[in-house]
């Protein structure tokens, strides 16, 4: 007789950072997250962008058109910061009740990002608003200057501008969206208890080695890219440290097949269909698992003030091969992140 595998019961868990798109991407994408996540933060980089709250307001109302029949998940919505975003439409966000955040994107940092803010100071008076009302900062820190490297835009970013944001909105609750340096999260750990950061699977898992060492792999392109080493450990002390500033945000981000192998691939991993097993795995890693459920179903919770969510999952010690391809969209496929591989844990069935 075999031993009944090990089993791993959590709250069930919030993932503070996911990108949903719309349409029938969207529909293909949002069963994999709604069936492990409570709440999710909604990333706006459609296009055009989320910008207002009636724009919100209509992104939600087809989140929740599209959940699967019984799903059980509360899309937590973001507006996209502009050069232009005033402090009546923050006020409006606020009083919305389910608008969380609102995201910034450097202008030109990332997917979707022609409409972010074009020098953080133009910022400066949306950022005061939300710092009155108490709504969250998100914030996508790379520097876009051409002259800096891609490797070093999110530590040039820490130097230049996070610390006088910091300083400049001393209440303002910040989360330093997908942390992929040691610069970043020691930022973090020296600063208030207003400013935390999300963390995603891939860059506790990989470094720039596994993405780009013999071979190029497509699929472990996101933005900020994959660091060396020495940072995916900062990375790992980091999330598996029960900090309550650091928590899980996949960062899941679908394109096409198509769209990431190609001459000019897109930046962003799919990983909702594995993503909390792939945490499990990175914190077994380092000998923490006692750690992942306040990393993945506390911390964000009380960092947005939410209430902890009731119910739970459960992962089960089993081996299980992440599909290597997709059905996405309109007849389109979509490699997932470890797409092939094989993983130790997997979510019971609810
Ligand atoms: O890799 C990424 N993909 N990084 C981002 O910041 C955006 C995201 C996307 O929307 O595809
Ligand atoms: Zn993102």
């Amino acid at each position: 007789m075999t031993a009944a595998p090990a089993r791993l019961r959590l709250v069930r868990p919030d993932d503070a950072h996911l990108h949903l798109r719309d349409g029938v991407a969207m529909a293909s994408v949002l069963p994999a997250t709604a069936r492990v996540f409570a709440r999710a933060i909604v990333m706006p980089n459609l296009k055009p962008g989320v910008t207002t709250v009636a724009a919100a307001t209509a992104y939600r109302d087809r989140i929740r058109a599209a959940l699967p029949d019984g799903a059980d998940f509360t899309p937590m919505m973001t507006l996209y910061l502009t050069d232009t975003t005033s402090s009546d439409e923050i006020a409006r966000a606020k009083a919305s009740g389910f608008i969380a955040a609102c995201k910034y994107y450097p202008a030109g940092a990332t997917t979707n990002s022609a409409q972010g803010v074009t020098a953080i100071d133009r910022a400066f008076a949306a950022l005061a608003a939300m710092e009155r009302e108490g709504l969250v900062l998100c914030v996508h820190g790379e520097v876009t200057d051409p002259d800096v490297d891609v490797f070093d835009r999110e530590r040039v970013f820490v130097e230049r501008h996070l610390a006088r944001v910091v300083a400049a909105f001393p209440a303002l609750k910040i989360v330093f969206e997908h942390a992929t340096t040691r610069e970043a999260v020691q930022f973090v750990e020296g600063a208030g208890p207003n400013v935390a950061a999300t963390i995603t699977p891939q860059h506790l898992l990989y470094s720039r080695n596994a993405m780009l060492a013999g071979f190029v792999r497509p699929h472990l392109f996101c933005l900020p890219i994959l660091k060396r080493e020495a940072h995916r450990l900062a990375l790992v002390a980091a999330a598996t440290s029960g900090s309550p500033k650091f928590f899980l945000g996949t960062d899941s981000a679908p394109h096409a097949r198509g769209a990431k192998e190609a001459a000019c691939g897109c930046a962003g991993c799919y990983s909702a269909p594995a993503a909390l097993p792939l945490y499990a795995q990175a914190f077994e890693d380092d000998g923490a698992l006692d750690r992942l459920e306040a990393f993945a179903s506390l911390h964000a919770a009380a960092f947005y003030g939410w209430p902890r969510n009731t119910g739970t999952v459960t992962l089960v010690r089993d081996d299980w091969t992440v599909p290597a391809s997709l059905a996405f969209g309109d007849g389109d496929a979509i490699v997932p992140l470890a797409g092939g591989e094989s993983l130790r844990w997997r979510v019971e069935a609810p």
